[in-house]
């Protein structure tokens, strides 16, 4: 494998791609994130561990633009050098479209949609055309391993095929950013270590940045950094 730690000392990526500034949220009275600051450089995979509750899915949610932090005096949320918290729910949509991939724990591929169908789904909201789509899907399954699996559904396809299904629809609109919440957390442990070696070639192909929560200590370990996570801080 390549050695990621070189990668990231380039000087021509050492752009930030997440900048963060005292992030909050409260859920009514629960104060979940507790003034989180963190950079991330284009490029690098960054791991964030802490225990359960310590609001890792919450912190993601927010960087991943799917939720919004409570508004607070000096926050401020910058990806790629947009000003996030700025945007309006439409633009919000469309950046997270077309600049964020999620891998999730539980794949959330749809069951009655083919590996195909499902990887195209992010393509087809942008407006992509139909061809055009489904010939970037093809190549992104078959650069997963997964050429003979276009027309499975879900359902017929095991575990780590089904998190490179999530993989290739995270991929398909080509964002510069991933976002991965405990995305090996339900796989047996050599699917396992293929996704999590996936995630660096890819990195390295592609030059994409990841944020990845884990509890796999192996996974966390191999990031560039590891940020650790208690009480809604980074500590
Ligand atoms: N939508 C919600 N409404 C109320 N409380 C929530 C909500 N989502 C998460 N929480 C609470 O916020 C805290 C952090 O949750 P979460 O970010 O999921 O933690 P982690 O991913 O580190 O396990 C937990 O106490 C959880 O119960
Ligand atoms: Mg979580």
């Amino acid at each position: 494998m390549c050695n990621s730690k070189q990668y990231v000392n380039l000087p021509f990526i050492l752009n930030s791609m997440i900048k963060a500034t005292n992030i909050h949220k409260y859920y009514t009275d629960l104060h979940v994130l507790n003034g989180v600051n963190l950079n991330i450089q284009q490029g690098e995979i960054v791991s964030i561990v802490g225990a359960s509750g310590a609001g890792k899915t919450t912190l993601l949610h927010i960087l991943g633009t799917l939720d919004r932090a409570s508004s607070k005096d000096q926050s401020a949320l910058l990806i790629n050098d947009v000003d996030i918290m700025a945007l309006s729910d439409k633009n919000l949509a469309k950046f997270r479209n077309e600049h964020i991939g999620f891998i999730f724990q539980f794949h959330q591929l749809l069951p009655e949609f083919t590996a195909l169908e499902n990887v195209c789904l992010p393509a087809f909201i942008k407006k992509t055309p139909k061809d055009k789509a489904e010939k970037r899907a093809k190549e992104l399954l078959d650069f997963l391993g997964l050429s003979h699996r276009h027309h499975h559904k879900p359902g017929e396809l095991s575990g780590g095929e089904q998190q490179r299904v999530a993989v290739a629809r995270a991929l398909i609109n080509n964002p510069e950013l991933i976002f991965a919440d405990e995305p090996s957390g339900n796989l047996d442990s050599e699917s396992a270590e293929n996704l999590h070696n996936l995630f660096f070639k890819l990195r390295d192909q592609f030059g994409q940045t990841f944020v990845i929560v884990t509890h796999n200590e192996e996974l966390a370990d191999m990031a560039d950094r590891k940020l650790v996570m208690v009480d809604g801080k980074i500590v």
